[in-house]
């Protein structure tokens, strides 16, 4: 047999077993839908196996195998963390080891710290899950916000008293879905306490939405700051936009302050240019140019040198966004190298 009657053959073979499949119809995706784009990292999926024609459901995550059920239920809810730009969720369903469907949904996760993931392919779109009323889930979940959800958070009361973290989860009935989104180690404020409703609207539509832009939501509470920041003469560019998540999560982060990035990388990510770990003294006093990193930071005690020990990453009434109350380059210096030479 020919080489190209072989490979025919083989497409013939898999082309009848995918539209077997297919005819089967042995998956329902209830969430996600295919193509569509989300705004922040966390994905809740559920989906259905017709009885009886599949033993065992593997889910794979950007190719990478990210879930094994053996026991398939009625309804199987799972969330995953979503990387930035596209994102394939697979499904595999298995009868005696052999595979007899695969679903593929791709999400698109918009990110504003990527250039390339700005904006979306053109054939996605935003959608809206609790636009639609969701009868399906309604059966084992409480679909809408409880007195509990309502209750205000002042900011305030929490700034010193940690025990009321993750306390009133129990009582959210956003928790049984969305409880993943908490599972970072820096949790925000609100967030902790599961006060969802501090920042989505209940009654705007879409449902849930964000008022833009953002700082509305976040000078509610953050009012020393908006009365810090918003005078000062200069204003750091994504603060002017109003965008104060590009940097941070209003759920929760990896890092401290809710930050999506360590504070260096997060500055170099969009001023690469400055990402030697020199700047400064580049072609003046020391042609290595002034550290930026890896060192310790000599006035925040315990902390790193970091682009935030020089520059306010919000706003300043200094030249450069100067974090200290400094008009020229010599007085910043002063700030750090007049302690060394006092020793
Ligand atoms: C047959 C009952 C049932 C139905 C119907 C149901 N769920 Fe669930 N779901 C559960 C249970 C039980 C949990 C686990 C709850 C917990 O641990 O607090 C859960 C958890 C979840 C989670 C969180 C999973 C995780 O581990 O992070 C998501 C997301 C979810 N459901 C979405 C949905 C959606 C969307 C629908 C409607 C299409 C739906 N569920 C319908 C029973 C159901
Ligand atoms: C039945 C499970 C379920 C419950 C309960 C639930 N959500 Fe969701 N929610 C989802 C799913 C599924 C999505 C879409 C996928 C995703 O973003 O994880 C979603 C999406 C969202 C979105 C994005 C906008 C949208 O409509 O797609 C917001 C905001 C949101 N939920 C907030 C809440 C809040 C606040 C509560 C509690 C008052 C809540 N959700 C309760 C399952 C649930
Ligand atoms: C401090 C304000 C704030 C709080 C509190 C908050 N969120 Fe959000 N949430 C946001 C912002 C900002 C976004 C980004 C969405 C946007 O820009 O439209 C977002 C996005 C989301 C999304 C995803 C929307 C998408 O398109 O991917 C979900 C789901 C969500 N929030 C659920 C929750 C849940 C559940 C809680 C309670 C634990 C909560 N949020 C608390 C501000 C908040
Ligand atoms: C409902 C009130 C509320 C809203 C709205 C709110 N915050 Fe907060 N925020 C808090 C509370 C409470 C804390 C924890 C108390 C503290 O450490 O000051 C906090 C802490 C923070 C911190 C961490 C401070 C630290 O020292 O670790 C950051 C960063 C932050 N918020 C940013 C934001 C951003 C960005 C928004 C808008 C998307 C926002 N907040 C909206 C109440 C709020
Ligand atoms: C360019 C990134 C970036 C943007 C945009 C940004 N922040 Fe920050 N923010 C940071 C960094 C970095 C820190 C930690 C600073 C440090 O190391 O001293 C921080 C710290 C904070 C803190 C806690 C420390 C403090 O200064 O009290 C709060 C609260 C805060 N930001 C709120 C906001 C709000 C509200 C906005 C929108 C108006 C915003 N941030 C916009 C990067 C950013
Ligand atoms: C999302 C992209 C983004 C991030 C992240 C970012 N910046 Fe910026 N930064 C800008 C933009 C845009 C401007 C305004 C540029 C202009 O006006 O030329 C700016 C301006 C500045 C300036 C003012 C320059 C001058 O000469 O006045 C300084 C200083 C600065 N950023 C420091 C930082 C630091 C420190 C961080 C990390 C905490 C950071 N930036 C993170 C986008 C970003
Ligand atoms: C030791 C203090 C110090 C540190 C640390 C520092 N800077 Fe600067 N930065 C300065 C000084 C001083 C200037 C003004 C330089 C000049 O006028 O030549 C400046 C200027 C800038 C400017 C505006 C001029 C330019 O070069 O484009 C930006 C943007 C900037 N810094 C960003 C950053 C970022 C991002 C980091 C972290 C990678 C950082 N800086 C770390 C002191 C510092
Ligand atoms: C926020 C504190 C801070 C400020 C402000 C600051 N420095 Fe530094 N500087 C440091 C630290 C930390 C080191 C590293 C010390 C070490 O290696 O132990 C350093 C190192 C240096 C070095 C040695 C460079 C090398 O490669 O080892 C020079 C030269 C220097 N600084 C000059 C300056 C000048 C000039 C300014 C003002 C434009 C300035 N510094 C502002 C903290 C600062």
């Amino acid at each position: 047999m020919s080489i190209k009657i072989f490979f025919s053959l083989v497409l013939l073979f898999t082309v009848l077993i995918t539209d077997t499949g297919h005819a089967q119809n042995i998956f329902t995706i209830h969430y996600p839908p295919d193509k569509i784009i989300k705004e922040y990292g966390l994905l809740g999926v559920s989906f259905s196996v017709k009885e009886g024609t599949a033993d065992k459901v593997i889910i794979k995550v950007n190719n990478e195998p990210f879930k094994k059920l053996d026991e398939i239920k009625n309804i199987n809810d799972f969330s995953i963390n979503l990387e930035p730009g596209t994102n394939t969720i697979e499904f595999l369903a298995l009868k005696d080891d052999a595979l007899v469907e695969s679903v593929s949904r791709f999400v698109f996760l918009r990110s504003d710290l990527i250039g390339a993931y700005k904006q979306w392919p053109p054939d996605y779109r935003k959608d809206n899950f609790h636009s639609r009323k969701q009868e399906l889930c309604a059966e084992c979940h409480t679909m809408d916000p409880a007195e509990a959800d309502r209750k205000p958070v002042i900011i305030a009361s929490q700034s010193s008293d940690h025990s009321l973290e993750k306390h009133n989860e129990k009582q959210s009935t956003c928790y049984s879905c969305h409880k993943g989104i908490l599972s970072y180690a820096y949790v925000h404020g609100p967030a902790s306490v599961w006060s969802c409703l501090s920042c989505h609207d209940e009654k705007s539509s879409p449902r849930y939405r964000i008022e833009k832009p953002e700082t509305v939501i976040c000078f509610k509470c953050h009012l020393d700051k908006q009365k810090l920041w918003m005078n000062k003469k200069h204003k750091h560019g994504p603060v002017t936009l109003g965008k104060c998540t590009i940097c941070h999560s209003p759920h929760s982060a990896r890092y401290p302050f809710n930050l999506y990035k360590r504070t260096w990388d997060l500055c170099v990510n969009c001023h690469y240019e400055l990402g030697s770990g020199r700047h400064v003294l580049g072609d003046s006093l020391s042609q290595r140019g002034h550290p930026t990193k890896d060192k310790e930071d000599p006035i925040r005690i315990g902390r790193e040198l970091t682009c935030a020990s020089c520059h306010d990453p919000h706003a300043s009434d200094f030249p450069h966004m100067f974090a200290y109350e400094v008009d020229n380059l010599f007085d910043l210096c002063q700030k750090c190298h007049q302690k060394k030479m006092d020793q």
